[in-house]
This record gives C-alpha cells, structure tokens and sequence, in this order.
C-alpha cells in the first residue's frame, strides 16, 4: 500500500464539492504501473464534469483527471492472456506521460500500462502533463478527420488555449494558412509569438462576426475555408460552416459556450442556450458539398491499441513541448479550475505536485 493525496468529487454537480482526501492505494493490478505523479494537466473537460455537465463522467464520486505525468514507481504482474503488442515497455525509474479516464487529480495512481508514454528526454514533467489530450485532440481534428492539407485555410477557434495553440502549430507544420479566434484582445500577443500575424486573429465581437471572418480572409488572399476546427457550439458556429469551400470540413469537439460561471450551472440558462443552439441542414451539406464532424476522444479510451500511432503522429507533427500558461500547487486544484473556467487563460493549466 502507499499512502496518497486525492481531490475527489463525493458527485458531480458544484466545483465546490471538491474535497482534498488523503487515502491508501493498493498495488497496481495485472497489466498497470504505480506512477508517482509530478504535474497534472487540466482539461475544460474536467470544469464540465465537476459541474455535472460532461456525459462520460462516472456517477457517483470519482476523482476528475484525464492526464498526468510522472515516474514508474512499481508495476503489477501481467494481465492474463495479454501479449505485449500495444503495451508501453516502462520500468520503474521511466518518466511517462499518462491518459487516464478519471482520477487523475492525485499525487499517485495505478493505470494500464497500455495508457502510458514514454516522456521525450528533453521535456520537463509539467510539459508532459500538457501535451497528450491537447496534441491528441488538435491531431484528430485537423487531421484524422480535418485531412488538412499543406496550402488549406483553417479557421481554428479559440487559438490561445490549449488545443488551439496546438492546432495552430500543427497546421502551420502541415503547411496551411491559421486564422485563429479568441474571445479577449489579451491573448493576440502570444499568438504573434507563434507565427500568426495580427490579421489572421480574430477577436471575437459581439456582433458582426461574419464580417470579421470575411476581412481576415481577403487578409490572406482567400475566400473560403477547407478546415473549421470549432470547440465553441455557440452563435459563432453558422458564420464558420457558411464560409467552408466546397468539400469544406466543420469538425465540432467541445462546447465552450455552454460553460457556466459560477461553481454550480445555471439550469436556466442552460436550457436557454441549448435551445438557441445552432442547427444546420443535412440536405444544404449535400447543396454545397461540405461535411459536418463531431468527436470526443474519451469515447476512444476503450481502444488503447490506436493510441501509439495517434501519439506518435502528433509528436512526429508538432514535437514541441507545450506553451504552460499557468501553474498552480496540489493544495490549489479548485482554483485552478476556476481559472481555466474563466476563459481567460492561455495555453495549458497545471498543477505540481
Ligand atoms: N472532443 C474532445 O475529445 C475534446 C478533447 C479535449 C478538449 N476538448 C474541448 O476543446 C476545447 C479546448 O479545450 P482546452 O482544454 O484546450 O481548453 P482551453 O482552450 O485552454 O480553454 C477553453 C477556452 O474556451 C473559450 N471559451 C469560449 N466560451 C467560453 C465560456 N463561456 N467560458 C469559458 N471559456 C470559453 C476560451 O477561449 P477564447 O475565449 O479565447 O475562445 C477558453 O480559454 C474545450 O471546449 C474542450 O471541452 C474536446
């Protein structure tokens, strides 16, 4: 047994119902690892589930988590009747970064080894805990289903975060045209900093935003998009579709704009947006011979034997480590969460250990 420390949700519902627990954890089973966790990754996800808005959370208490890095400390025996293909090769000492579907949010964890990465040598743990869901997911979009092809034009929303500052860097590595939208004039800075001149971001207005996607279009000598990767779900979704070129692809991942503000959601409001949300026609896809996608990875944890490929494509495409936004210690987790809830952050939010 090990002692370890944990935020546990007793149920989802209010961000302040997390509780700091201290508890024993046995030893890692057949096929997992004992890791010694030095830097969690947070993910919007984990405000969503908090809040009892994200459907894969598990009922009842869980501790929220989708990632982490840190050092084999034990591992189980083998699982009966595994053969190693698809299994990560770890050894106490190795420094990994970890997929988890909940739990993450604890100093120590056993996982399936199947869940593991090994660090590349140069990185820092608080990198590796930024990397795997944001690089997973920017790849998936852009190009599992995006296809994003060198000479396209992508509309990337919320550009600054976490997976909008990965999705720019991978379809710059692909050799694609970014525009990026963010919702605060705050964030314009760094992403100059990463290679996307001022015209091709777009702070998101109020109203008239199909102008702004016009302007920044003639910024660049196009008229259309090939590629919107959207996590918004809001009022800027129509005006992106509308601009696809033909055979055009909208990926949807995430809906930032249902996210409430305070600890606990606004039932309300919510059933208010959803009802506003926005719609399309199949049949005008067919018209105008543009695709419409939708994914969540989480609902892709089952089939670990993809993830060395997928990890390994997005480290091939975009090997550089993470742009860690804000940092925060383990005694800190709810405000940690409060502040990526804000919107207001860039980049990747970590907590240490
Ligand atoms: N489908 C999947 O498998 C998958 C996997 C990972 C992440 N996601 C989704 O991808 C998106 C990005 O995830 P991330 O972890 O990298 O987060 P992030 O982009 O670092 O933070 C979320 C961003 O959403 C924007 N936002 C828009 N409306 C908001 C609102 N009402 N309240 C707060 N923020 C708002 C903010 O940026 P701007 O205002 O600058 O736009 C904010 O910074 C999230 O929506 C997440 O749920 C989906």
């Amino acid at each position: 047994m090990t002692t370890r420390r944990a935020w546990r949700m007793p149920s989802a519902g209010s961000l302040d119902r997390l509780t700091r627990v201290t508890e024993e954890l046995p030893p890692p089973g057949p096929g997992e690892a004992r890791v010694r966790v030095e830097a969690i990754g947070l993910n919007f996800a984990d405000v969503f589930a908090c809040l009892g808005l994200y459907s894969a959370t598990p009922r009842g208490a869980f501790i929220p988590g989708l990632e982490c890095a840190g050092v084999v400390e034990a591992l189980g025996p083998p699982r009966a009747g595994d053969d190693s293909a698809g299994t990560a090769i770890v050894a106490p000492g190795d420094r990994v970064m970890v997929l988890t579907r909940f739990g993450g949010y604890a100093t120590a964890l056993n996982v399936d080894r199947r869940y593991l990465v090994l660090l590349p040598a140069a990185w820092t743990l608080a990198e590796g805990a930024a990397y795997l869901v944001q690089a997973l997911t920017a790849w998936y979009g852009l190009v599992h289903l995006g296809t994003l092809a060198r000479g396209q034009v992508a509309l990337v929303h919320s550009a600054a975060g976490g997976v909008g500052l990965r999705a720019v860097a991978m379809a710059r590595a692909i050799g694609a045209t970014v525009i990026g939208t963010v919702g605060h004039a705050d964030k314009i800075a760094l992403l100059e900093t990463q290679g996307l001149p001022r015209a091709q971001v777009i702070v998101r207005g109020a109203s008239g935003f199909g102008v702004q996607l016009d302007a920044a279009l003639a910024a660049i000598g196009a008229s259309h998009f090939d590629v919107v990767l959207d996590a918004l779900a809001g009022p800027f979704f129509l005006p992106g579709l509308v601009r696809l070129a033909p055979e055009g692809r909208h990926v949807l991942y995430g809906a930032a704009d249902f996210m409430p503000s305070g600890a606990r959601p606004s039932w309300v409001r919510l059933a208010w947006q959803y009802l506003r949300r926005p719609r399309l026609d199949p049949m005008k896809l067919i018209d105008k011979n543009r695709s419409f996608m939708g994914f969540n990875l989480i609902w892709l944890f089952e089939r670990a034997d993809r993830l060395p490929v997928s990890a390994s494509a997005a480290l091939a495409l975009s090997p550089e480590p993470a742009h860690i936004g804000a940092r925060f210690g383990f005694d800190e987790v709810p405000r940690a969460l409060r502040t990526l809830q804000s919107g207001r952050t860039t980049g990747k939010v970590i907590v240490e250990v």
